[in-house]
Order: structure tokens, then C-alpha cells, then sequence
């Protein structure tokens, strides 16, 4: 007599009322097909249910279980979310077959320990992972709200303060802080280092030739002891360069064409310890048409450059560090993932986690936000021709290196700057998260040999290189694993960029953007080529109308929202790790986690402008919004 526990998952629609049966597959056979009793709430949603079995041989040691539906009577099938299936052998012996899937017709469920696969894998499971993936890419084949009002209103601003109104529908606390600073040329500068797009500055060995700044110019900023060399010298100038918005077409709104700028920015890093911005010019070609604004311009001038960087930013941040460098990635990690990973590989049990919902949310990200009549569209410079380009030559620039933060930030010289948060707080997590896939491999591979013999983990490595990254070798994403060392960083690197990277470029969005003339969607004036005649007038002209405004806050409150029923980092209710080691993995990860956030949340009480958006107890687990 076999003793079964099957689980049904707790979501509403999780039970079903189909007949199920299932087979027990053992080393020395299988079972004959037992029908599980149809009783109304055996199945239904949160259903734990034991069941009996006779089978009347040793079927040994267990492998798997294969669970099969079928109509009832003339019901039609309707799916079941089945948690995991438990079988307690006549010896006393007990497996967990973990699935936490819907079940459409039949799967085959492995036993839950992890397994890298062998020659001496028993070949009933070899054929079970072959099956599963066959199965998986035949469907994984390649890859509103509106604000009454405000959404019909097609007019400029008259007065900034009017912004308020359609940011007031709902307030954050940052947010109100952000409207109120964010004209202070610190604030400007230390959105490069912990706002929403921390990975563009760079830290400047040379002023770039199609910049022609002079001593002249930053010599009322610098003061008097110091000048630019010196101040490069010592490693105190740094620089946001927009080339890669050259090219890019720009949309038409409302009738009206619309414009967008390539700035270049300087910024140097005071003696207290502020980054400030230094010059601005808001072309790739230098000119006298072309001018170098500098803070000790007219306040409107000076507002007027900042205006268009921080819409160059936006471009930027929304298209290439957002949606390019998270949700994208993680979409060909997940796909990859599903392909070529069978769920008893250990590897599985520990990223599937992490692409929670990430399909759902980017195939709303295509038809509502980037696709045709999208809020792109409707209220962005780049809208929908001009989101391709840019993802193609952001495409371009990523490589192994910016997608590792530790070497990201020694690849752009930011090691050192103080009141880095991003890279402050994403280092501990980074190496909390090094160390828990480091005990995670080194459990399951016991040497170098087997990662590299491991023909499944190889095939999705090869796939991430060929499907993601188009095989391009310049980019020196690896595209195969020879040591647990290589694996270990690869591992780490696409969790954090599906958890830790996604939340500091998405949480804040509602705060930063919400006072958009800190972030403007679009700009409705060319650059300004002359300095002195800029007035408030001309910048709200300038701005993006009301209606393109409306459109763009109530989209970042949006993606500002936690979904309902988030999944912090590092936490995994569906316990598809079913022994005891890595379970305890799981645990001494979440106490690192737990550490971190607490340090990190004695630290924001004492700030102006809070950095939450790294604390771990915030960051969700998967890219779901
Ligand atoms: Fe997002």
C-alpha cells in the first residue's frame, strides 16, 4: 500500500474538475494507472488530499510520478495547479514530488532531490527531461488608467505648479520631496548615482573632443585652487553622455513634432562630497549654434539644459536600462530557462523563482506601453519608432562586463565616489547572493569536470548567448561554463539583474518622475541655441502638454505598484529544494538579506532623500512589473 498526499495550489482558479489519475515510477517499474477518487473537493483550490494505493509489486526506489486528467463526464477540461504530490512508500520510506505548474493533460513529476545529468542518470529520467523540454519548446517556440480631464487635454502647461495637480492623485512621500529639490544642481547630480538610471556616468580621464569645455568656463564652479586638469587628475570629474540617443527619430504628439536632445554632461564631485554639474551641451557637435550652458548662466538657462538632460535621461533609463537590461534579459533567461532546463535540474529549482511573471508583465509592456498607440506613443519623444533604435544600439553596448555590478562599476571608475547607494547596497546583496549560488553548486557539482559535462546547463548557457545576445562575441557574454566559478558569477549575475537591478531602475519611478519636469517624456521645443533669452515661458512651452504629461505619471504609478502578492528576494514558498542542505541555504541566505536591509533602513532614517530601493525587504524577487 502506497500512501499519497496531493496538493492543489491556493490560487482561485487552481482546482479543477476533471478526473485525475496517476502511475508511481520506480527503479524496478512502474504502477498500473490508479484513478484518484472524484469527489467534488478533492481537487479544488487549497485541496490537501490523502489517498491509498495497493500496488502489488516493488516498484524500488521512486523516480517520478505521472499525473493524467481527463473530462468528467460532459464537463469540459479546465486546468489544475497541482503544488506537489507526496508518496510514502509501504516500507515507510517518503518522496516530494514538487511541481507548483498547471497541469493541461499529463506531466511527469521527478522526485525533488536536484540532479545533474549523467551517464548514469537511470534512463526513465532521462527520457522524462528529454520529453519535458521537448514539450516546453514547442510552446516557448522563439521568442490604464485614465485621468479624466488631463488625458483629453492636448494644451501646454500655464503655471509648473499646475503639475502638481495630476501628480497630487497620488502622492509619495519622495515624491514631494523630489518636486520641491529638484532644481538644486545636487539633487541633479546625485540622481546619476541613486536615482533611477545609476549605470550611465563614468568617470571622465578626458574631456571628450566634441566637448569643448574650457578652464574659463568651470572656473567660477571649481573656485580658485583648482582647475579641470587638476580636478581630472584627481579623479573628481565625471560624465553622462547621451550619444546614444543620435539618430533616433522622434515622434509627433497631438499634432505638434516633438524633439529630443544627445547631451553630454560634466559633473565634478565637490569637497563636500556633492556631485554637481559643471557645463552642458546638449549636442554631439559643437558649434555657435551649439552652446556650453554653465550654473553661473541665468537661472532659466541653466534650469532649461537640466530640463533636457533629464529627458534625455528618461530615453535612456526607459528603453536601455529598464526595459532593455532587465525586462528583456529576463525574458530570454526565463524562455531559455524553460527550454532547456527540465524542473529536476538544481539549476531550475534555483532561477525559476526568479522570472515570476516577467512574461506576463513585458507582453503588457508590447501591446500597452511600447506598441502601436501605446503610452510611448502617445506621450514619448521616442515612441514607437524611435524605442527599436535605441534597443538596438543599447543592444550594442552590453557586455558581460556592465551586466556584473562589481565590474560594471570598476569598468566605469566609480569605485571610489562617496554616496554611490546603488553600488553601495547592490554589492552586499551581490555578494549575499554570490555566496548562496556558490553553496547551491558546490553541493550539486563536486567538481569543474561536471559542470562542464553537464549537456543541459551547456545548452542553456548556449541559448541565453545565441537568442539574447545574437552571438555576439565582442559582448563576451560567455557561451559556454567550464568551472563552478564561471557558473557561480553567471548564476549570480541573472538573479540579480532579474531582482536587485530591476528594482533599483523600476521602484522609483513614481517618486522621480512623478514631477515631470524632472523627467520629461518629450520635449515640444528644439534644444535652445542661444543663452539669455530663455524665460519660465519658454520652458513650459517646451514641456510636454498636459495630456502626454497625464499619460506618463499615471504609467510610472503603475509600474510604481507592488503587485498584490509580491515575492521578496530570496523568499521561495513553493519548496521545489526538497532536502535538508539546500533548504538550510535558503534560510542562511534570507538571515544575510535580513541583515542588510536592517542596516540599510538605520541608514535612510538619517537621510533627506531615502535610498530604499535596494533594501532587500523591497526588492521583489522576479521582474513583475
Ligand atoms: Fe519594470
Amino acid at each position: 500500500m502506497y500512501k499519497l498526499k496531493v496538493v492543489t495550489g491556493t490560487d482561485l482558479a487552481a482546482g479543477t474538475c476533471s478526473n485525475v489519475s496517476i502511475v508511481l515510477v520506480g527503479v524496478h517499474g512502474e504502477s498500473d494507472v490508479h484513478q484518484l477518487p472524484h469527489q467534488w473537493s478533492n481537487f479544488i483550490s487549497g485541496a490537501v488530499k490523502e489517498f491509498n494505493i495497493t500496488v502489488n509489486k516493488d516498484l524500488g526506489e521512486l523516480m517520478l510520478v505521472r499525473l493524467s486528467m481527463e473530462r468528467y463526464l460532459n464537463f469540459q477540461m479546465d486546468p489544475w495547479y497541482c503544488n506537489y504530490v507526496t508518496v510514502t512508500c509501504p516500507k515507510g520510506q517518503r518522496y516530494q514530488f514538487p511541481l507548483y505548474q498547471w497541469i493541461f493533460k499529463s506531466v511527469e513529476i521527478p522526485e525533488g532531490k536536484g540532479v545533474v545529468i549523467t551517464k548514469n542518470t537511470h534512463p526513465v529520467l532521462q527520457q522524462q527531461r528529454k520529453l519535458e523540454l521537448e514539450m516546453n519548446r514547442e510552446t516557448h517556440n522563439g521568442l490604464e488608467v485614465k485621468l479624466n480631464g488631463y488625458a483629453l487635454n492636448t494644451d501646454s502647461w500655464h503655471i509648473l505648479e499646475d503639475i502638481h495637480l495630476v501628480a497630487s492623485l497620488r502622492r509619495s512621500q519622495y515624491s514631494d520631496i523630489v518636486s520641491k529639490i529638484w532644481k538644486e544642481d545636487s539633487f541633479f547630480g546625485s540622481q546619476y548615482l541613486n536615482g533611477l538610471n545609476p549605470t550611465l556616468i563614468k568617470k571622465c580621464v578626458e574631456v571628450p573632443g566634441n566637448f569643448p569645455v574650457t578652464d574659463q568656463m568651470v572656473a567660477p564652479s571649481l573656485g580658485a585652487c583648482t582647475n579641470l586638469q587638476k580636478e581630472i587628475q584627481n579623479g573628481h570629474i565625471f560624465l553622462a553622455d547621451y550619444a546614444i540617443l543620435q539618430g533616433v527619430p522622434a515622434n509627433t504628439i497631438n499634432e505638434k513634432p516633438q524633439y529630443m536632445a544627445t547631451p553630454m554632461c560634466l559633473l565634478w564631485k565637490n569637497p563636500q562630497d556633492q556631485l554637481v554639474p559643471i557645463a552642458i551641451q546638449l549636442s554631439q557637435t559643437p558649434g555657435k549654434d551649439v552652446p556650453i550652458f554653465l550654473p553661473s548662466d541665468s537661472e532659466f538657462d541653466w534650469i532649461l539644459a537640466k530640463i533636457w538632460v533629464r529627458s534625455a535621461d528618461f530615453q535612456v533609463h526607459e528603453a536601455g536600462t529598464h526595459l532593455l537590461n532587465t525586462h528583456l534579459l529576463a525574458e530570454v533567461f526565463s524562455i531559455a530557462t524553460t527550454r532547456q532546463l527540465p524542473m529536476g535540474h538544481p539549476l531550475y529549482k534555483l532561477i525559476i523563482p526568479h522570472f515570476r511573471y516577467t512574461l506576463e508583465i513585458n507582453s503588457f509592456a508590447r501591446t500597452s506601453l511600447i506598441g502601436p498607440g501605446g503610452v510611448f506613443d502617445q506621450a514619448s519623444v521616442t515612441g514607437r519608432g524611435g524605442i527599436p533604435v535605441i534597443l538596438k544600439k543599447a543592444m550594442d553596448e552590453v557586455t558581460y562586463i556592465s551586466l556584473c555590478l562589481p565590474d560594471d562599476i570598476k569598468g566605469r571608475g566609480m569605485e571610489h565616489i562617496p554616496n554611490y547607494l546603488y553600488r553601495d547596497d547592490g554589492m552586499k546583496i551581490w555578494a549575499a547572493m554570490e555566496s548562496f549560488v556558490s553553496n547551491i553548486i558546490n553541493y550539486y557539482y563536486t567538481s569543474d569536470e561536471m559542470v562542464k559535462e553537464d549537456p543541459e546547463l551547456q545548452a542553456w548557457v548556449a541559448e541565453i548567448f545565441k537568442e539574447g545576445f545574437l552571438q555576439n562575441k565582442c559582448s563576451e557574454v560567455p557561451y559556454s561554463l567550464g568551472t563552478r566559478a564561471s557558473l557561480i558569477k553567471y548564476l549570480t549575475m541573472v538573479i540579480f539583474r532579474c531582482s536587485a537591478q530591476h528594482a533599483a531602475v523600476n521602484s522609483g519611478q513614481f517618486d522621480f518622475y512623478s514631477w515631470m519636469p524632472n523627467g520629461p517624456t518629450t520635449m515640444k521645443s528644439p534644444p535652445p541655441s542661444t543663452k539669455g533669452d530663455n524665460t519660465m515661458e519658454t520652458i513650459l512651452k517646451a514641456l510636454p502638454d498636459v495630456n502626454s504629461t497625464a499619460a506618463g505619471i499615471s504609467t510610472v504609478r503603475i509600474l510604481s505598484t507592488e503587485p498584490m502578492d509580491r515575492r521578496r528576494l530570496g523568499e521561495y514558498p513553493n519548496e521545489r529544494f526538497t532536502e535538508k542542505t539546500p533548504q538550510l541555504f535558503i534560510k542562511k541566505f534570507q538571515q544575510q538579506l535580513s541583515e542588510i536591509s536592517k542596516c540599510i533602513q538605520e541608514r535612510n532614517e538619517t537621510m533627506r532623500l531615502p535610498y530604499p530601493y535596494l533594501d532587500p525587504s523591497q526588492i521583489e524577487n522576479s521582474v513583475s512589473i
